[in-house]
């Protein structure tokens, strides 16, 4: 059996499969993130340590066999966070996350010192990438930065305890800022640029290779044998891509997490930076990717309910039964700002529109569609880069939701295809990376989608009616914006 790990950011997910890729145990401990200050969003790594330890001393409990027989263990984590280690690789501060704003006008400086170096990076300088974080240390934290000798993504921390060792993978260096996209090494320039050690960066490896293994202390505890490997692993958006089969050029699906993606699998490095595109190293060698990042995905539907002390269940069906075509209402979800079209950490949530009569299924129906408009601005800064979709599939916890695929569809004029154990996402995919690691199969062949469990069409007329609510939608972030700041 393997065992798949996702560090996310509302929970640690995990997934135990067998080699049938059949889902024998599935597990989720949930995870907080904590705002100190405005803009900020932190987690302390030992957390992600703790729920993982948790949620396997619990099937050592219940699933005791499968475990003593796991083979390999795959790693999936949130992009773009650091976690800062020291001398003795504890960690100086708490984890600063992909959704931090904190980091904007180093970021912005960043776009003005090394105009050429997007094109190399991938993307723009953007405040939620580990790289702008370095500068934004110097100018507030310096004695944070003196001490640092190791920088890393969340899923790789788990991993140095798990084997001991410091490694990351292509498609998690991808959203650091500092990796050369194109040579899969990394961008001394880009490390300069920050004022980054590049002792400070851990040794790269593509996904499927192994990184380590199991240390033998923790094989005990969890009654595990000798010698499991722990695969390199990915980031969550390319594990997720590996676990729904994205692997071939123009495979496209939605992931709706807490963030939303809008992902395309390309068979060469596509950069577009100008459109705010994310154009990165795929988790399998000599694969890319263009992505549509949108800071606030299924997390505002959580959001709104947590407002409305009301199950998102609840919500999601009061919202359809009462559905008669686009809401009167508009919410821009622009919770923690937004990358994908517009670069802008300072941007925030709004709802337009309400009057006495609005319902609490109004606000839901609006959020449901403020998020796929927000798909809809990705889908045409992927346009402008030259990339269209005609169909995709969906992942993560918001692919549950019949519903909102329908709201989806017709406002992005895309048929979209659920998987069987698409709603499992990142965790599934690190899954099959660890077996990769453990096997070194054909990468294709074990990558095949999983069968199709429902396909929704866009309802013309609906995509129709739309059309001006789109238009609408921009036009109110054009007038907020100089409001942002
Ligand atoms: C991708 C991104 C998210 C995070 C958290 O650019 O920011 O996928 O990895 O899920």
């Amino acid at each position: 059996t393997i065992l798949g790990i996702d560090i996310g950011t509302s929970a640690v997910k995990l997934v135990l499969v067998d080699e049938a890729e059949r889902v024998i145990a599935e597990r989720d401990a949930p995870l907080a993130v904590s705002r100190p200050r405005p803009s900020w969003s932190e987690q302390d790594p030992l957390d992600w340590w703790r729920a993982v330890g948790d949620l396997l001393d619990g099937l050592k409990r219940d699933e005791a066999a499968a475990l003593a027989a796991v083979g390999a263990i795959g790693l999936s984590g949130q992009m773009h966070g650091a976690v800062l280690l020291g001398d003795d690789d504890a960690p100086l501060r708490p984890a600063m996350l992909w959704n931090d704003g904190r980091a904007a006008a180093e970021a912005r400086a960043l776009r003005a010192s090394h105009p050429h170096l997007p094109a190399v990076v991938g993307v723009l300088p953007m405040a939620g990438f580990t790289g702008p974080k370095i500068p934004w240390l110097a100018a507030h934290e310096p004695d944070v930065l003196a001490r640092l000798r190791t920088v890393m993504m969340p899923k790789d921390y788990v991993r140095l305890l798990l084997t001991g060792e410091k490694a990351t993978d292509m498609s998690d260096a991808a959203g650091t800022w500092w990796l050369d996209e194109a040579r899969r090494e990394w961008s001394a320039e880009a490390a300069e640029a920050t004022r980054l050690p590049k002792s400070a960066l851990p040794r790269l490896l593509e996904s499927p290779q192994p990184a380590g293994a199991l240390l033998p202390e923790l094989a005990a505890r969890w009654g595990m044998g000798r010698g499991v490997v722990v695969a390199a692993g990915a980031g969550d958006a390319a594990a997720g891509a590996i676990g729904i089969g994205s692997v071939a050029d123009g495979d496209a699906f939605l992931s709706l997490g807490t963030s939303g993606q809008l992902f395309v699998t390309t068979s060469h490095y596509r950069p577009a930076p100008e459109t705010a595109v994310h154009a990165f190293a795929h988790a399998l060698p000599g694969l890319w990717f263009q992505m549509g990042a949108m800071l606030n995905g299924a997390s505002c539907l959580a959001f709104a309910a947590g407002l409305m002390r009301a199950e998102i269940e609840t919500l999601l069906a009061e919202a359809e039964r009462g559905f008669a075509g686009p809401s009167r209402l508009i919410f821009l979800p622009y919770l923690t700002g937004e990358r994908t079209p517009h670069d802008d950490p300072h941007a925030r949530g709004v709802l337009f529109g309400l009057t006495p009569d609005t319902t609490r299924a109004e606000v839901m129906q609006a959020v449901l569609e403020g998020v796929a408009f927000s798909f809809a601005d990705a889908r045409d800064a992927l346009a402008a880069s030259g990339t269209r979709i005609g169909r995709a599939a969906v992942i993560g916890g918001g692919a549950r939701s019949a519903f909102w695929m329908r709201i989806l569809a017709s406002v992005l004029g895309v048929t979209l295809a659920r998987y069987q154990g698409g709603a499992k996402g990142p965790a599934f995919g690190a899954a099959r990376l660890g077996r990769l690691a453990l096997t070194g199969e054909d990468p294709a062949r074990l990558c095949a989608k999983p069968a199709i469990l429902d396909e929704t069409a866009p309802d013309p007329a609906l995509h129709a009616a739309y059309a001006p609510r789109l238009d609408a939608y921009r036009r109110l972030y054009a007038a907020l914006h100089p409001e942002f700041r």
